[in-house]
């Protein structure tokens, strides 16, 4: 196999270099890189070979990431690590389509990840180029998901992690997995932009490897839950993929994945992409409207912390990828996520608030007549439902408020109630539950 390359992504540059030099953009012109795509194979053979290893029990097999090694830039097994990412699954969900008005819709759940989020797809393949690099300590500013996953993956492989977070502004459950994970947290007073922009100039400084998006091998290893969703669909490709946006990684990786299975041959179309952000931080959505010079949003604000992000860094690739797929770029509300949050999760599949962007966007484009209600839809769910506990208890006991001080009236309110320790109380009170 050849050696795979970084290539500069803005074409009047265009340079290439080695997978061995520790870099995140380009050195010559300052824009995004990426790895050069895969080889050239026969796509029915590696459909074949892909649904073989599913029977395997070697861990770059069972790895949703590995099994697909085909299409990722690297070729010695024996120095990567794993949690066994990816595998995870498509599920219908038929009162999620009936709310946004569509026949049917499914969701891919990354929450089903070890450590709960899509990020793990990535990390495996970024924490394995810190090993193949041979550096020790890797660093990432995280709205909570990127920081969990990479202290998993950094601690698995003996690594040292270093997380920055934007201090009061993630959930307690991705703090106390940075926690227990074993890395070195820091908390910053200050927002994901600034503390990215800090952390990427520690990386040039002290030779820290960087994890976050930027680095394009995250990007390739989340390329997989494209092919993954691919290979669970039997290769029927869907009309739209909606997932929410925030950094604009992960739409970038899922762009990647396309263009790369349409040039394998294994699909024959492209799907449309609808990228859905929050209202409080949608400078994409702005961008794709408005375009002219990229605006960034200097203070981000949404309860779904995992995508309060104002200035997001690979917004080039991004709408690249809208574009070649006629995609659409959508904002909703804070009420609209909450409701459509406790919407999936009457499904019984819940999710944490930015993955719920999905839904609410969906019901607003099909409104909008945007997405038809026949269309075959897949909506990529993020992170887990476990993730941002105290946003559901303030959601179904009437307690959540915007950012602003405005509060959500729930409309799927589900309220603890408290009773008595006798049977008549307790029969009494399901009685009402059931005439209710
Ligand atoms: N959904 C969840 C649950 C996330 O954690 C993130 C990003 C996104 C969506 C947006 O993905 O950045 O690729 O557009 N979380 C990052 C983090 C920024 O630090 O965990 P994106």
């Amino acid at each position: 196999m050849s050696q795979a390359n970084l290539l500069c992504i803005n074409p009047s540059c265009a340079a290439r270099f080695s997978p061995d030099e520790v870099i995140y953009t380009c050195p010559r012109c300052g824009a995004l890189l990426e790895a050069s795509a895969p080889a050239a194979r026969d796509g029915a053979a590696l459909k074949r070979l892909w649904r073989e290893r599913r029977m395997s029990n070697a861990p770059e097999d069972r790895s949703g990431v590995w099994r697909y090694r085909e299409l990722l830039p690297f070729e010695d097994m024996s120095r990567i690590v794993t949690l066994a990412e990816g595998n995870t699954p498509v599920l219908e969900a038929p009162r999620a389509a009936r709310y946004a008005g569509l026949r049917a819709l499914r969701f891919k759940h990354q929450g089903f990840n070890p450590t709960g989020s899509f990020k793990d797809n990535g990390m495996t393949a970024g924490a394995s180029q810190a090993l193949r690099l041979g550096l020790k300590r890797v660093a990432c500013v995280s709205t909570g998901n990127t920081s969990a996953s990479m202290a998993a993956y950094a601690s698995a492989a003996g690594l040292t992690p270093v997380i920055f977070l934007p201090q009061g502004n993630i959930s307690y459950g991705k703090l106390a997995q940075a926690l227990e994970y074993g890395a070195l947290t820091v908390q910053v007073e200050a927002n994901f932009d600034q503390i990215l922009k800090l952390v990427r100039e520690l990386a040039e400084r002290t030779g820290i490897y960087l994890l976050n998006s930027v680095n394009p091998f995250r990007i390739e290893g989340q390329k997989t839950i494209m092919v993954e969703l691919l290979d669970q669909l039997d290769w029927r490709v869907p009309d739209w993929i909606v997932l929410p946006g925030g950094n604009l990684g992960n739409i970038s990786a899922f762009g990647k994945a396309f263009r790369e299975m349409l040039a394998l041959g294994l699909i024959e179309r492209q799907p449309r992409f609808a990228v859905i952000q929050a209202e409080g931080a949608a400078p994409f959505y702005e961008y794709f409207h408005r375009r002219g010079e990229f605006t960034p949003v200097a203070k981000p604000e949404t309860l779904a912390t995992a995508i309060r992000i104002g200035d997001p860094v690979s917004w080039p690739k991004a709408i690249q990828v809208i574009d070649e797929s006629g995609g659409v770029v959508e904002k909703v509300t804070e009420q609209e996520i909450a409701d459509a949050k406790a919407v999936i999760g009457q499904c019984g599949i819940g999710c944490e608030p930015a993955s719920a962007a999905t839904l609410a966007g969906i019901r607003k484009l099909a409104a909008a007549g945007v997405v038809e209600a026949g269309a075959f839809v897949v909506a990529v769910l993020t992170g887990h439902v476990l993730k941002d506990p105290d946003y559901i208890y303030r959601y179904h006991t009437g307690q959540l408020t915007t950012p602003s001080g405005e509060r959500i009236s729930p409309k799927f309110a589900n309220q603890p109630v408290t009773v008595a320790a006798d049977v008549d109380s307790i029969a009494e009170l399901l009685g009402q539950h059931m005439k209710g």
